[in-house]
């Protein structure tokens, strides 16, 4: 959805990792971009123009004078795209951008462009590590560049440490900040996610089927449109979203805790986890053992997060999501008003492919006012993408007199 159409230059430069370059230029043409290559003469040495040209479909760009050169191609390419990717970007093509040096076709683009640049350094550890890199790379972000830092691990020369091309994956995320809307500029959102568990004794627990898809999608699409987020999360299989602040809790109880510690601090909450309702009233400190046939469990109820949230509730907005099996709207409308919602996302969580685990979901977003919002299924980011612009339109103005 993010990249549907959306038109992106990659700048490929002359370091080993060009040839991941390839499969992030696949990346984005199987995300829905337009994807035009550029690529400096030493990136040549390494990955041929004829493999990105067969990924994206488009005539690589490669040299500004001779044969297949289009005059002023410096100056449209980087202003007829949405954003530009220089991935990987060598220590040599920094301090060329740094000292605004437009020696060849790539870095006279970049003295042209109008458009957001995300920069991806890969190179070896002590490169990277040099006073005159790492000047180059504050010189860029002071000028409003994002620069993707690399990532730790082996690198191509044998040494171990920061250097590395981030994976495409996180690439593509860190891109998807820049041809977002920023609806959400600056706004601090706390999300929940996943599922709580609750101890019976050292090695089992009560817990329930949230997968935290829906609550990492919201996460992710509410950082890609601006926001400052932090993810309250149970334990999930789920990789931490590229630019969130991830907090892993256990327990509904801890859940609780995290919550409250940062709600005053947030402008919205998103509630998407599924809180146990109850634990164990005693947790045994050694493991059970089999004992008779039958096995009686008592149960105390665990604090309803979003119900203490109310009674601390100032200008923020509170979103309580429902999973149900029956009477959808109804019953989350009776939580809409219960737990004092400014919104309520209602999910029939008894189809298969719709709730639980699975990547897509079926909603209705139910607010105050009569607002009824009947999505059809739709990707869980597509969902976290409608939810998030119901959070925009009832959040205040921001203080200062932003948007
Ligand atoms: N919720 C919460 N604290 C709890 C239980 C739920 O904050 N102890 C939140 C969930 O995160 C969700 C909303 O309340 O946003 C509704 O959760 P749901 O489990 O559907 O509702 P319950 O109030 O637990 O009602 P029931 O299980 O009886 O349907």
């Amino acid at each position: 959805m993010t990249y549907n159409g959306k038109r992106i230059l990659l700048g490929v430069s002359g370091g080993i990792a060009a040839y991941k370059a390839a499969e992030l230029a696949r990346r984005l043409v199987a995300a829905g971009a337009k994807v035009k290559v550029v690529m400096t003469k030493a990136a040549q040495e390494f990955v041929t123009p004829m493999t990105f040209q067969a990924l994206t479909g488009e005539k690589v760009a490669a040299a500004m004078f001779g044969p297949g050169s289009e005059p002023l191609e410096h100056v449209a390419l980087g202003q007829a795209t949405d954003a530009i990717v220089l991935a990987p970007a060598t220590a040599n093509l920094l301090g060329k951008m740094a000292a605004g040096i437009g020696d060849d076709l790539l870095t006279t683009i970049l003295l042209a462009a109008t458009k957001p640049i995300l920069v991806c350094p890969a190179m070896n550890c002590e490169m990277w590590v040099h006073p005159a890199v790492q000047e180059n790379v504050a010189r860029l972000q002071a000028r409003g560049l994002t620069v993707l830092p690399p990532a730790a691990g082996e690198l191509a020369c044998g040494a171990t440490g920061y250097g590395r091309l981030p994976e495409p994956e996180t690439i593509l995320e860190a891109l998807a900040k820049l041809v977002s809307h920023q609806d959400l500029a600056g706004r601090r959102v706390l999300v929940t996610a996943g599922p709580t568990h609750e101890d019976l004794d050292p090695v089992r627990f009560l817990t329930n089927r949230s997968s935290g898809k829906q609550g990492y999608a919201l996460a992710k699409v509410a950082w890609r449109r601006g926001a400052q987020v932090c993810l309250v999360s149970g334990p999930t299989l789920l990789p931490a979203p590229h630019g969130v602040e991830r907090v892993d809790i256990w327990s509904a109880r801890e859940m609780l805790d995290a919550v409250l510690a940062r709600f005053p601090e947030s402008e919205a909450l998103l509630m998407a986890a599924a809180v146990g309702d109850y634990h164990p009233t005693s947790r045994s400190e050694h493991k059970m053992k089999r004992g008779s046939q039958e096995l009686t469990v008592h149960l105390t109820q665990n604090p309803d997060i979003l119900k203490k949230v109310a009674t601390l509730k100032k200008k923020q907005v509170v979103v309580g999501f429902a999973a149900e099996t029956r009477d959808l709207e109804v019953a989350a409308r009776q939580k809409l008003e219960d737990k004092g919602l400014d919104l309520i996302v209602a999910n029939a969580v008894n189809r298969a492919d719709s709730g639980f685990a699975v990547d897509t979901n079926e909603v209705t977003i139910i607010g105050r006012r009569n607002l009824v919002v009947r999505l059809p299924l739709l990707s869980k980011e597509e969902v976290a993408a409608r939810v998030l612009d119901q959070v925009a339109a009832l959040l205040p103005p921001r203080e200062g007199g932003g948007g």
